[in-house]
């Protein structure tokens, strides 16, 4: 039908952080989505699905418009790189940075340097346009071990405290990008569903300028 929306989230921080936005806009999940083994979750709002994918698969879903919407960090939506994505609101939640960072001390490496990631496109990006000739080699999680057992002299990661960085010897180096989660959709649904579409963007807007 139509007049149903979907809106993909991914669990853990993101769902912690949109859910009271979402509330403010009249959407609250039928069950618990971080308890539920379900991946469709109804609301209290008759007109709108939670859909729960992993974070990096957001962009897809909306791309394809097997999800209406779905929220996802700017570092993801860099990463995926599709220009085919209307990104419409940032909801200034998951506030982070994307950085560069490697073991502390270690002195500036001008050789060809080895970057373990797993935002390697992004990574590929930065280091071409610094002119810097890098290998990109491709993790999916504990970046911050690579330095330390000589897998790589520096990481592409988020970093928010820092802590995760000082608790392996390392330090942030280069600010790549200031990173927040955004609200993305798809661009045929944003016509097809402009009505309902609309109205919950601008009540989203208005949760996260209360917020502020
Ligand atoms: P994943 O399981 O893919 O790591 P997360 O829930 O940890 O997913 O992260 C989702 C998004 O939240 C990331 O894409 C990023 O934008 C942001 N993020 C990740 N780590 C942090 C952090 N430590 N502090 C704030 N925001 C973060
Ligand atoms: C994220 C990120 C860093 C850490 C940065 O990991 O990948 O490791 O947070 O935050 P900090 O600067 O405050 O230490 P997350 O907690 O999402 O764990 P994950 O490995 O499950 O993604
Ligand atoms: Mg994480």
């Amino acid at each position: 039908m139509s007049s149903q929306i979907t809106i993909a989230l991914s669990k853990g921080r993101i769902l912690k952080e949109t859910l009271p936005l979402l509330k403010a806009a009249g959407i609250e999940p039928a069950e618990d989505p971080d308890k539920s083994r379900k991946l469709v979750i109804g609301t209290t709002h008759p007109h709108v699905d939670l859909l729960i994918v992993r974070a990096s698969d957001v962009p897809t879903y909306v791309e394809y418009g097997a999800a209406d919407m779905g929220v996802a960090g700017k570092d993801v939506l860099m990463e995926h790189g599709s220009s085919e994505l209307y990104e419409p609101l940032d909801l200034k939640i998951a506030q982070c940075k994307l950085m560069t960072a490697g073991k502390v001390g270690a002195p500036k490496s001008y050789g060809r340097l080895k970057v373990a990631t797993k935002f390697v496109n992004v990574a590929k990006q930065y280091y071409a346009s610094q002119g810097v000739q890098a290998d990109i080699i491709k993790l999916y999680g504990s970046m911050e071990l690579a330095p330390l057992v000589g897998l790589a002299d520096i990481i592409i990661d988020v970093v928010d405290t820092g802590n995760t960085l000082r608790a392996n010897g390392l330090e942030p180096q280069e600010l790549i990008a200031e990173i927040s989660s955004r609200m993305v959709v798809n661009r045929a649904s944003m016509k097809v569903k402009y009505k309902l579409i609309g109205q919950l963007l601008d009540q989203l807007a208005y949760a996260v300028e209360e917020k502020a």
